[in-house]
């Protein structure tokens, strides 16, 4: 069956939510850096983004209420809840645990994939890929309280946070901040050996970093080593371009896709590997 790219025009629910979540995934940094009352401009466009925010945030918020409603009336019946990804999302908003995602949670041990994580060398690569081109390159976050924050450079001072400020923190810069990352542009794996898994800043930070990181970390070393046991690739380099050159041609693509940030295209010749 054909199926259109196009977003349809019906108006039932689905359609205006995928509408509506279609303008939410590619105005997520309008959204974060705007301030509330650009929004209430009389300008269409802006108009229109923030509607399609609002149905998106609706239905999320209904979705989230209703689970929640589900999961605690099985909690107090001594029921098992179940463990879909948006289930324990839910179960960590809860009471005393209310923002705390329980280690277990997060780490679920993977039982027949167990040998993904010895692959340490690929993960390494992986890691360094992530800091030359960070998919999230900001976290944002709303102070819910006056906080101080110490800094230690360029100056050490301590900087008052006022409740209700939105702090963004710019991951791309932390990524290439010669300080931390000695000779930033060059691609280095070994820089990530032995690091540990809080100071991999790429999947966020603190109790709200990303769940599905033992998910994608293992699927992207699994497909990886696969993938480069039996096919070599090499970039296509144009003719008589130099290597510099080439970076900065692929680098110019490269911009927010959706809620990611990307490279755009990459041509690459991919040859399968002969066996020696
Ligand atoms: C290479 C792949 C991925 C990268 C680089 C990535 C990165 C991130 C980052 C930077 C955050 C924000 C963390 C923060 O604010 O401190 C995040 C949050 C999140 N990610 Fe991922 N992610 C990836 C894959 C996934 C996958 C595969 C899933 C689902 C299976 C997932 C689910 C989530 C969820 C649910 C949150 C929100 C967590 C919360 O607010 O408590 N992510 N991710």
């Amino acid at each position: 069956m054909p199926v259109a790219w196009q977003q349809g025009k019906d108006h039932d629910k689905i359609s205006i939510f995928a509408r509506a979540l279609s303008v939410a995934s590619t105005t997520l940094i309008h959204r974060l850096i705007f301030p509330k009352w650009l929004w209430k401009l009389p300008i269409q466009s802006l108009r229109d983004i923030d509607n399609s925010w609002k149905t998106v945030i609706t239905l999320l918020d209904a979705l989230a209420t209703s689970r929640q409603a589900q999961y605690s009336s099985e909690k107090a019946l001594g029921k098992e809840h179940a463990r879909d990804l948006f289930t324990e999302l839910i179960s960590a908003t809860d009471g005393d645990t209310k923002y705390a995602l329980e280690p277990p949670e997060v780490e679920l041990p993977i039982k027949n994939l167990g040998e993904v994580n010895k692959l340490k060398y690929v993960l390494a690569c992986m890691h360094e890929a992530h800091r030359l081109v960070p998919a999230t390159i900001n976290l944002p976050r709303d102070a819910p309280e006056d906080i101080i924050i110490h800094s230690t450079r360029p100056v050490e001072e301590d900087v008052l946070v006022r409740q209700g400020s939105r702090i963004i923190i710019d991951i791309m810069a932390v990524c290439h901040n010669p300080h931390d990352f000695p000779d930033p542009e060059a691609y280095k794996p070994a820089r990530w050996h032995d690091v540990p898994d809080h100071e991999v800043i790429m999947f966020g930070a603190g109790p709200r970093s990303c769940v599905g990181r033992r998910f994608a970390q293992t699927e992207a070393v699994a497909f990886l080593a696969h993938f480069l046991r039996d096919w070599e690739v090499e970039t296509v380099v144009l003719e008589g371009e130099t290597k510099e050159a080439c970076f900065e041609r692929i680098m110019a693509g490269a911009s927010m896709y959706g809620t990611a940030f990307g490279l755009g295209e990459v041509p690459v010749k991919i040859k399968a590997r002969t066996l020696s």
